[in-house]
């Protein structure tokens, strides 16, 4: 493809990652691990988790400059509200990280590509965390005593 200045039209990173088929593979790898996490599989209220593994492989189709078929189906994404209803703590928002990073690492993406996919995720999961971290969990003050 060109544009009117004869330069190859600029990629979407949609399409740099690999297209649907990336993005089918990095979200089924995701799912495969969440069917197994005892913290995040109770979260799903379906008993099948197929279409909410749609509703995620369109969303990030859609926000990495592919097809918009999210927004046709689903609206405006509202993401933090519509997380509202799951009780997202540090934990929670660690192992949708862990198992996400699973599934990229299985793709062999460039390593700047890589990076750009995963800084937006780890951001995206620490705005949908709705519970607050634990004060407890803060670090302790250490005075040497004489
Ligand atoms: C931080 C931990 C997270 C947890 C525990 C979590 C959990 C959930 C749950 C239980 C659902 C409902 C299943 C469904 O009906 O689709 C959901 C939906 C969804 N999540 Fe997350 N999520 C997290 C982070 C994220 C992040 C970082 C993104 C985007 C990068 C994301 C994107 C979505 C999308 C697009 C939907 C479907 C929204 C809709 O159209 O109804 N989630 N999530």
């Amino acid at each position: 493809m060109s544009d009117t200045t004869g330069q190859p039209a600029a990629q979407t990173p949609y399409e740099r990652f690999g297209g649907h088929a990336f993005f089918e593979r990095i979200v089924h790898a995701f799912y495969e691990q969440v069917a197994l996490d005892p913290v995040m599989r109770p979260m799903y209220p379906e008993g099948d988790l197929t279409a909410a593994e749609d509703r995620l492989r369109m969303f990030l189709e859609q926000y990495w400059g592919g097809p918009t078929t999210y927004g046709e189906v689903r609206g405006h994404p509202r993401l933090r509200m519509r997380h509202a209803d799951f009780a997202i703590d540090a934990d929670a928002r660690d192992r949708w990280l862990h198992h996400m990073a699973g599934a990229v690492q299985q793709e062999s993406l460039p390593e700047a590509d890589e990076a750009e996919l995963w800084g937006y995720l780890v951001s995206a999961a620490y705005a949908m965390q709705n519970i607050p971290d634990d004060p407890a969990d803060a670090p302790g003050i250490h005075r040497a005593r004489e």
